[in-house]
């Protein structure tokens, strides 16, 4: 109107009202533990980090050599396929064959991911919605609740596991919630607790359920190739009729120490692959061409590689095992994944909780492991602890524990945290 000066709003004044999906978003316990972390590391503490599975060691040369010539080439600079290229895809399925005896279209059962995170929360958009509902066992991989809510999905938890005893728990579920639950999410070697399968009979059970209820299975393969003693996690395309109710996640993250590439695959049904691939082709544009090519090389002269990871992953596996038994801590010895779940003595707890347990052990020890809590109910009266750093610093670990816990000797710099000004973080990464 003419003489009426238009209001310019002052950004205080806005109420930003974001989409109810996020409010959906279960709290996220890790932030206190990130936020402190980055306190200390800012003021210079040496921070032990055992918390996140977030792997240290560096990817083979041969495919960071690959990824360095392909990125000089121009013709990889272009936006890529969104599904992955045809060679890639190929290649998997081939290592699929070798590994595990089991045969995969590349053109319809294979889809290359950003990384099984991001293969994971778009599949739960492609194929549940409101009125839906997942079943999670608890303690759970947070990304397998939160992708779900995203989603605007129920999640059903019950109690983890990896025996028959599981399986009979999710049936009863099954059978007694309606509307009747339409997934079922897997995750073996398990994060957090390291819980494994024996051998795909136990799949195989998974596929004669999923195939009397109705249901679809998701596994998340992602420590696939992360294995000691001779063990050998299955893959659950090897049981009998998986292709027909499921898929399953695999990751470059861990076997390669290729996480910051952002790659991995979704294999099996064809409707389900199909899917994903729909809304993925609506959100992305391929992973960067150079880290497919790259990954080609990872499949094709990385077994050593892994071998070696896992041999190192072993040897610290060993260390802090035995350490944390000596300083009466009760825990099992894990054969696959990248962590130890541990049960923390009664007489650490104090009457706290494993989040604000977590908080005092990295005042006090200046290490840093994950509170089970931040896993589901379940997950409570322990600490996840990732075999992240290298002998010499769980020794010390070790060390600055039994200092800080058995002796109450606490780390001089436990008085020192200062109270840092909020720096702009836009969002606490979802990092476990
Ligand atoms: C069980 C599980 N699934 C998925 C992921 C994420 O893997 P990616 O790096 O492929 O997204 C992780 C990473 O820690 C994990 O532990």
């Amino acid at each position: 109107m003419p003489g009426v000066e238009p209001k310019i709003m002052n950004q205080d004044e806005w109420n930003i009202d974001v989409a109810d999906r996020l409010h959906r978003l279960p709290p996220y316990l890790f932030g206190q533990i990130n936020k402190l972390k980055h306190e200390k590391r800012v003021a210079g503490v040496d921070i032990i980090d055992l918390g996140m599975g977030n792997p240290m060691d560096g990817a083979p040369e041969v495919v960071v050599d690959k990824l360095c010539e392909a990125a000089r080439d121009p013709r990889n600079h272009r936006y890529s396929a969104s599904a992955g290229v045809l060679n890639l895809r190929r290649d998997l399925a081939k290592l699929y064959e070798r590994i595990y005896d089991v045969q995969l279209d590349p053109e319809t059962e294979v889809i290359a991911t950003i990384g099984s995170k991001e293969g994971f929360s778009h599949l739960c958009l492609a194929m549940l919605g409101p009125g839906d509902t997942a079943v999670v066992g608890d303690p759970y991989f947070p990304i397998h609740v939160y992708s779900v809510a995203i989603a605007g999905a129920n999640v059903i938890k019950v109690d983890a596991g990896c025996d028959e005893a599981f399986l009979q728990r999710v049936q009863h579920v099954v059978e007694n919630i309606y509307p009747k639950p339409k997934v079922l999410i897997l995750n073996y070697p398990h994060n957090p607790t390291a819980m494994t399968v024996d051998d795909v009979s136990f799949f195989d059970k998974v596929v004669d359920l999923a195939k009397r209820e109705g249901i679809y299975v998701i596994h998340d393969f992602a420590y696939w190739r992360t294995c000691f003693d001779d063990y050998k996690a299955p893959s659950f395309m090897q049981a009998k009729g998986a292709k027909d109710v499921g898929v399953e996640f695999v990751t470059f993250s861990k076997p390669y120490n290729m996480a910051g590439f952002r790659i991995g695959f979704c294999v099996g049904n064809k409707e389900i692959i199909r899917a994903l691939a729909k809304i993925k082709g609506y959100y992305d544009y391929g992973i960067f061409q150079p880290i497919q090519i790259a990954s080609i090389l990872a499949m094709r002269e990385g077994e050593q590689a892994i071998a070696d990871q896992n041999d190192i992953y072993q040897a610290r596996r060993d260390i802090l095992v035995d350490g944390l038994r000596k300083l009466g801590w009760e825990l099992d010895s894990p054969r696959g994944s990248m962590f130890l779940w541990a049960k923390v003595p009664e007489k650490h707890l104090q009457g706290q909780n494993t989040l604000e347990f977590a908080l005092r052990l990295m005042e006090e020890a200046e290490v840093v492991v994950s509170p089970g809590l931040g896993f589901g109910e379940n997950g409570e009266k322990h600490v996840r602890v990732a075999l992240v750093e290298n002998e010499q610093r769980i020794k010390q670990a070790l060390r600055q524990m039994d200092r800080a816990l058995n002796k109450g000797i606490k780390m001089p710099s436990a008085q020192k945290t200062p109270e840092l000004a909020d720096e702009g973080k836009l969002a606490d990464d979802v990092l476990m």
